[in-house]
């Protein structure tokens, strides 16, 4: 009987800042695979639990096409094997993590599969600094990017995936103003309603499209994803393995 494979966030290092969530399929896990991004806290901690760990971060010898062919491929072996699998990966599995690419793979070979989120060092470390992303008065973007791709560091502002909060009331004129900054109209948006919880509910649409959703649709707290990316998840929310 094929195993499964939790993708999971790890947080930014602290063991304390492990979820619940995480702690829990860590605990079930027959083999855990890490990134150094994990952390010799996490790793410690690990091992005095007595798990089964495979570090799976870079080596020297190894580009970092082949090493992620290596995980993919270590990990579909041992779900085949019948094992619960835990990919912990440092972050969030799904900011600069390329858990996007794992998913994609367990798909591709019919491996059941859960990701499961992780607190981004892209929140928690500024906070532990005591640094506020927002403040009112001062800002209110986020502006993540990565620093292994600045060709378009102007446009990636625009060209990214934009994630608003507290924009459901005003849906159709972040739209609006989008399209008319030059975004294509057909540019996906998924709005997540009740995120996590068990009512959950998720809405596609466009640009052009998804106001009317909203409007009719959401009645709950609710956050907008808009960029390529939404096309993505929809094709992993369609897979139910
Ligand atoms: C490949 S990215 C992975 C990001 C990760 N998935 C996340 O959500 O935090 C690695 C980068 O995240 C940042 N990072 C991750 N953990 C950090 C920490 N504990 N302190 C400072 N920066 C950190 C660093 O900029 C590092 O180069």
């Amino acid at each position: 009987m094929t195993g499964k494979v939790y993708i999971v966030g790890a947080g930014p290092g602290d063991p304390e800042l492990l979820t619940v969530k995480a702690l829990k399929v860590i605990e079930m896990a027959d083999v855990i695979l890490y990134d150094r991004l994990v952390g010799k806290s996490i790793e410690d901690m690990l091992k005095r639990m007595g798990k089964e760990i495979i570090y799976v971060g870079k080596n020297s010898y190894e580009n970092g096409a082949e090493r992620q062919r290596n995980i993919n491929e270590l990990m579909v072996k041992l779900a085949r094997e019948g094992k619960i699998v835990v990919r912990l990966k440092g972050g969030d599995p799904f900011v600069f993590g390329r858990g996007g690419e794992e998913v994609e793979y367990l798909i591709r070979n019919n491996i059941p599969f859960e990701v499961i989120p992780g607190l981004s060092s892209v929140i928690a470390v500024p906070t532990s600094a005591k640094i506020p992303l927002t403040h009112k008065g001062l800002s209110s973007t986020i502006f993540v990017i990565t620093g292994r791709n600045l060709e378009d560091i102007g446009k990636s502002a625009l060209n990214g995936t934009i994630v608003v909060l507290m924009g459901k009331e005003k849906i159709k004129e972040i739209c609006r103003r989008l399209i008319e900054l030059g975004k294509d109209p057909k540019t996906p948006v998924a709005v997540i309603e009740n995120g996590t919880l068990d009512n959950q509910r998720v809405y596609y649409g466009n640009l052009e499209t998804i106001g009317d959703i909203v409007e009719k649709n959401v009645k709950g707290v609710a956050l907008i994803v808009i960029g390529d990316v939404v096309e993505l998840g929809k094709k992993f929310n369609s897979r139910k393995l």
